[in-house]
């Protein structure tokens, strides 16, 4: 009798830390939504981000500063909605989660219990790490984000790479142990030169996700919009556009309001007839 296939494992913090001890590449990508969940789902992703990147990618804000904690939920719980084996993990927004400590922990809470996430997702080192071991007491999981972190881009100055410098690289490495010894299960490194980003994953424990920081991170991790070209600006120098769904999707959309001009939509097959 022929093996039953395997049914695909659910992933956990666990199955991570599992995959970087055996070398095991991890795919993660972002989703806002329901369909694009199932596809990822079904394409075999390992982790789904519900990133802030919302703001940008779906609600036309010029930054991710503006997106609230109510829009995270929302989001989060469409792209539940569409999951059954990968890992969801949400950002939390900006102003969320610097300020009072209790409104950080209640809103981390919300994330898992009413959006259904797994894990929440800060940005920053050193400043955010007494906030981390706050949300592990109860009980919620947390993804660092190192480099180039998109909440800070005004004190950045844009969104340029990080740690190019001895000095800027040492203090992202100290900041990634120091998350580390916070808690984190994972660390997203975002936009760092290649050999800094092997570096930390060589010293941390847990799994590292690139994005702009080369190819010896633990896993991946890129916002679907930019890898299925559905962003309408070109793609950044890390992104690979593995689709061009806004071209396809344009294509489509004035071959419809050309047919329905000119009356060739809706032909007989798109019409009903009534009963004789
Ligand atoms: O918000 C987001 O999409 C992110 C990724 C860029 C990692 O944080």
């Amino acid at each position: 009798m022929a093996d039953k296939p395997e049914k695909p494992r659910t992933v956990t913090i666990s199955t991570l830390l599992d995959m970087k001890r055996k070398g095991v590449k991890i795919a993660m990508l972002t989703a806002y939504d329901y369909p694009t969940a199932r596809m990822a789902e079904e394409a075999g992703v390992d982790v789904i981000l519900v990133g802030d990147s919302v703001g940008m990618t779906k609600l036309g804000y010029e930054s991710t500063l503006p997106v609230t904690i109510d829009e995270m939920v929302h989001h989060t719980k469409a792209v539940k909605r569409g999951m059954s084996r990968a890992l969801l993990v949400a950002d939390m927004p900006y102003l969320s989660y610097e300020i009072d400590l209790k409104e950080a922990v209640r809103n981390a809470g919300r994330l898992l219990k009413e959006g259904g996430a797994h894990a929440v997702k800060v940005e920053g080192g050193m400043e955010v790490a007494s906030t981390i071991k706050e949300f592990l007491k109860i009980n919620v999981p947390v993804f660092g984000h190192l480099g180039l972190t998109p909440q800070a881009v005004n004190r950045l100055g844009g969104y340029k790479v990080q740690g190019r410098s001895p000095e800027a690289a040492e203090k992202i490495l100290t900041e990634a142990r120091i998350l580390e010894g916070a808690g984190v299960c994972a660390v997203v490194l975002e936009c760092v030169p290649a050999d800094l980003a092997k570096e930390i994953t060589k010293r941390l424990q847990v799994p590292t996700i690139g994005i702009g920081a080369g190819p010896h991170c633990d896993g991946q991790v890129l916002v679907s919009d930019d890898m299925l070209g559905l962003s309408e600006a070109g793609p950044t120098k890390f992104v690979k556009r593995y689709a061009e769904v806004r071209a396809r999707s344009l294509e489509a959309i004035s071959a419809y309001i050309r047919e329905v001009r000119d009356g060739s939509f809706p032909g007989p097959e798109h019409s009903f007839t009534s009963q004789k």
